[in-house]
């Protein structure tokens, strides 16, 4: 019998109205609009307005268009992964959230924190459900809403974050694509380059973290921007030499969208053209869990069935890992 794999067949996102600009960030920080895009790449990215509003709202959102694109109704479901650094709440996980609202009630869901490598994470660990047999429609939705964590008084960090959600579907082929390979490592000694230093249980909220601004995203830009180039590249440079992948065989590098210089140097590293990867950062700037399924939904349509594909990516922990992944149809014509 053929070996069973775990192939994304379909995939929709949700992106909040609201676009914040480098000009309006240039009133709020002592920044400018040069300087944001020639040191990131990013010109905008999309924010969650509304009292009461979370990570939950824009995940439901993408499972809900997800599945009406897909025609496949909620009860089909088996299995529903959220990776976001931004849960509603602390408990219960924000998949439990977003499958009550969108009434998935014959599977089980859990939320996955890898950071910004948790999208990889959470489509490797998908897989290998798929791969059993035992799971037929599986769920994968990475939503953040950043601005939730962000200092916007911070201006090395406030730059960079936008909100978002994508969410994709999983389902068994005996054909030859879908998930083929990958590599994920992890590292928790990079903790003190990037952190939130107060709101866990080691330090739990109180008026002085409060007041010393330590519910935000902590980092240390120039450490975070080196590992993540080295380890990025290297992973990537890995799955391409043990699956005999060359850079003509690539049709794109689809790389976590941080800083665009982090994704050159990456690009270069595995001998691609520009052309062979998959940039939307100045547009939605790092939305952490959904910038690599907003790279594949932005990109669908020029997608063809059978293309290999790298995906890419590092984040806090340090979390980083690599996916071969092969294409599994062609675009709607
Ligand atoms: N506007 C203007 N100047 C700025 C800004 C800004 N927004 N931010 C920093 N600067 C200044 C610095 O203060 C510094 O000034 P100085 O020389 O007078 O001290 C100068 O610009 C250069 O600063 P660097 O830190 O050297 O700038 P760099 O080129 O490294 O860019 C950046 C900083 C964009 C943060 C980069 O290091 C980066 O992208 N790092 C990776 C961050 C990342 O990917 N984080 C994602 C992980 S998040 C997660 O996992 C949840």
């Amino acid at each position: 019998m053929s070996k069973i794999r775990a192939a994304i067949t379909a995939i929709d996102s949700y992106l909040p109205n609201y676009i914040l600009t480098n000009h309006e960030l240039e009133q709020m920080v002592d920044t400018s609009e040069e300087w944001i895009t020639t040191r990131t790449g990013i010109k905008t990215r999309h924010i969650l307005k509304g009292t009461g509003k979370g990570t939950s709202d824009m995940g439901t959102k993408a499972v809900d268009r997800l599945l009406k694109k897909r025609g496949i109704k909620p009860g089909e479901v088996d299995l529903l992964l959220c990776c976001t650094v931004t849960p509603d709440m602390m408990f219960p996980a924000t998949a439990n959230i977003i499958s009550d609202n969108i009434g998935i009630k014959n599977a089980f869901s859990y939320d996955i924190n890898a950071a910004c490598s948790g999208f990889l994470y959470t489509l490797g660990t998908a897989a290998l459900f798929v791969e059993s047999g035992k799971y037929n429609k599986v769920v994968i939705v990475g939503a953040d809403k950043m601005s939730s964590i962000i200092d916007f008084t911070d201006r090395q960090t406030c730059v960079l974050f936008g909100d978002g959600a994508s969410a994709i579907l999983l389902e068994p082929t005996t054909e030859n694509v879908g998930v083929m390979d990958h590599i994920f490592q992890s590292d928790g000694s990079g903790k003190i380059h990037l952190h939130m230093k107060a709101g866990g249980s080691v330090k739990p909220p109180s008026h002085e973290t409060v007041e010393a601004r330590e519910h935000y995203v902590y980092q240390e830009g120039k450490a975070v921007y080196k590992f993540a180039v080295a380890n990025m590249a290297d992973v990537s440079v890995e799955i391409m030499k043990r699956n005999n992948l060359s850079s003509e065989n690539i049709s794109y590098l689809v790389p976590h969208q941080a800083n665009m210089r982090i994704i050159e140097s990456v690009g270069k590293r595995m001998g691609l053209d520009k052309k062979q990867i998959m940039i939307n950062i100045e547009r939605y700037g790092n939305t952490t869990n959904a910038t690599i399924p907003l790279c594949l939904w932005d990109y669908e349509k020029q997608l063809k069935k059978g293309d290999n594909l790298i995906l890419s990516a590092f984040g806090g922990g340090f979390t980083w890992g690599a996916i071969w992944l092969k294409w599994a149809y062609d675009p709607d014509v």
